[in-house]
């Protein structure tokens, strides 16, 4: 059979939410399926990449022919995809938590009864997207993120790309009537660049069908 048009190609896909713990029985975490970066880890393997799924905690089966890497933490994150470079291709799909805890607390935090309310001390967490966009020698060629944006959904995207260091921006919007988080349909924006009259729009349609889009324009840009 023919060669697979992504074969000897590298990938890393981050997909899922991150937990952040407050203490042993509770987290910080966005709203997150994982559907969609699950979906491009399986569209990028069937073309032919060797592929590394980096998940945070999802229900979702692990894609067939990837290599899954399970984490909690944004920090954790990073250190997996740091471990799965060098890599041709990056896509960031995951729902990386932008804050977690300043300091984990070893025992349950306990509701005590006196009204003393606990103060949570919040710390930055690393971005993965730009921390890999910015990574010099050990950048992936093609580095992709994703924008979710309630408003103004290419005007914010476009100025994340910048903003990042990465090649594409996938840009949906995820206002509340629009069903995106947790449903089995997105539409999409493609931003590649500075100019607004290259943007591509992906009409509304399965995430499966993004993700084969998503897979086919990588191709294009290999080819
Ligand atoms: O900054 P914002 O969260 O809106 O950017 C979204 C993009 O950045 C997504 O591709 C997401 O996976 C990525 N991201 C990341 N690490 C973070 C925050 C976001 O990789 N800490």
């Amino acid at each position: 059979s023919a060669p697979k048009p992504l074969a000897g190609k590298k990938a890393v896909v981050t997909s899922g939410p991150t937990h952040e713990p407050i203490d042993p029985v509770r987290y910080i975490a966005n709203r997150s399926s994982g559907k969609q970066g699950h979906a491009i880890a399986q569209a990028l393997a069937n073309a032919g990449a060797e592929v590394t799924l980096v998940s945070g905690p999802v229900t979702l089966p692990d894609p067939v022919g990837v290599t899954v890497v399970r984490v909690e933490t944004a920090r954790d994150m990073l250190a997996a995809v740091q471990n799965a470079l060098p890599a041709d291709i990056a896509v960031c799909a995951a729902a990386v938590a932008d804050w977690r805890t300043a300091d984990e607390a070893g025992q349950k935090l306990k509701k005590d009864g006196s009204g003393i309310i606990p103060d949570l001390k919040l710390a930055e967490n690393p971005d993965i997207l730009a921390t890999i966009s910015q990574s010099g020698a050990s950048r992936p060629g093609l580095v992709i993120g994703f924008a979710a944006e309630t408003e103004k959904v290419t005007e914010h995207a476009r100025a994340k790309r910048a903003r990042k260091g990465c090649d594409w921006i996938l840009a949906n919007d995820v206002a509340p009537d629009t069903g995106t988080f947790g449903g089995d349909l997105n539409e999409v924006f493609l931003i590649s660049g500075d100019d607004a009259g290259a943007d591509e729009h992906w009409s509304r349609q399965s995430k499966t069908g993004i993700a084969g889009a998503l897979c086919a324009r990588i191709i294009k840009h290999f080819s």
